[in-house]
């Protein structure tokens, strides 16, 4: 009879006989996948699993914390961070092309997990958050191929680990109440899908450091509102891009010639389609205000009414 704990039970027996007294490793990206796997694989070997988590510099504000201390502090797990914001920032410098820009981000994330895992000695275990519709998806999905999707926690098979995952018969929804199960916070278990390239493609063009912290403060905004607002259930995705504009505007007696930002928030059941929130008109006009009060270089706030087909839910 399948219940959660169960299910727990189960694949904590299976984990430990598979991994014996050896190592393991596992990616974490902040997402509800690698989050749960390695919750759960650390519930079945404790300090016998070593996570590591990568810092690329396109993270959302606050979210390189948040992980941080969610896995170190509250789960008391071995989690090595690594830098790699100046790396990352290097090989994007002068590159503007959206499929450029994924492709270096993915790469370099493999370069990076390489080497770094390579200083650690006998680790002998990949873990892994793929997930049923994975397995079904791979290689049949339009998505894949519209644009491709480089996940950051997709890794090459070719590495010399033996691979664990303990998600692959389950569905979201599935991982999600495991995860709440395992005591992961709501923000992780909810967290709204966040592409693998992060906001290398939400700073449309080529990506400088002026411009991450400009989208950075500006989608924490819209993040705080919504969630105060009470939507964050209801939309699929809600974020901020720069476009690569500027425009001509007037503070005080002055005229400014800024940056504007774009709000993305659409509804959704799987990402293939998507239609654009109702996001009412007053929680939109906090919003703005707040967006070009708070945040330097932007005087102009836009919201995409555009669904997809024909439009794509991200920018690039
Ligand atoms: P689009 O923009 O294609 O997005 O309508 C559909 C869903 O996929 C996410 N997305 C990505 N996820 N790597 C990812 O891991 C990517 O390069 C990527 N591009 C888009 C997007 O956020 C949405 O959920």
């Amino acid at each position: 009879d399948w219940s959660m704990a169960n299910f727990i039970e189960l694949e904590m027996k299976k984990i430990r006989e598979q991994v014996g007294d050896k190592q393991v490793l596992c990616a974490l990206s902040g997402g509800v996948d690698s989050s749960v796997v390695a919750v759960l694989i650390h519930k079945a070997i404790g300090d016998q699993l070593t996570c590591m988590f990568v810092d690329h510099n396109l993270n959302r504000k606050g979210e390189v914390e948040q992980v941080m201390k969610t896995f170190t502090e509250d789960f008391d797990m071995k989690v090595i961070k690594i830098d790699a914001r100046e790396r990352f920032m290097k090989k994007l410098k002068g590159v503007s092309d959206p499929e450029k820009k994924r492709k270096i981000i993915g790469n370099e994330f493999i370069y990076v997990f390489d080497e770094e895992s390579s200083k650690l000695e006998g680790m002998d275990f990949l873990a892994q958050g793929t997930l049923y519709t994975d397995i079904i998806e791979s290689g049949t999905s339009t998505a894949q191929t519209i644009k491709s999707h480089h996940n950051v926690g997709g890794l090459p098979q070719d590495m010399k680990f033996e691979l664990i995952e303990p998600l692959k018969t389950l569905f979201k929804d599935e991982v999600r109440a495991l995860g709440l199960e395992l005591g992961l916070p709501e923000e992780v278990v909810w967290r709204q899908p966040f592409p693998g390239p992060g906001l290398g493609i939400r700073v449309l063009g080529e990506v400088t450091e002026d411009k991450l912290e400009i989208v950075r403060d500006a989608d924490y905004i819209l993040r705080e509102e919504i969630k105060k607002a009470g939507l964050d259930r209801d939309i699929w995705q809600y974020f901020c891009v720069l476009p690569d504009i500027r425009s001509v505007g007037v503070m005080g007696d002055a005229r400014t010639y800024d940056y504007s930002i774009g709000i993305r928030a659409v509804t959704s059941i799987d990402g293939m389609t998507s239609d654009w929130a109702r996001i009412p008109w007053d929680v939109l006009e906090k919003i703005s205000v707040r967006i070009v009060n708070e945040v330097k270089h932007v005087n102009r706030v836009l919201y995409d009414i555009t669904s997809k087909p024909p439009a794509t839910i991200e920018w690039e």
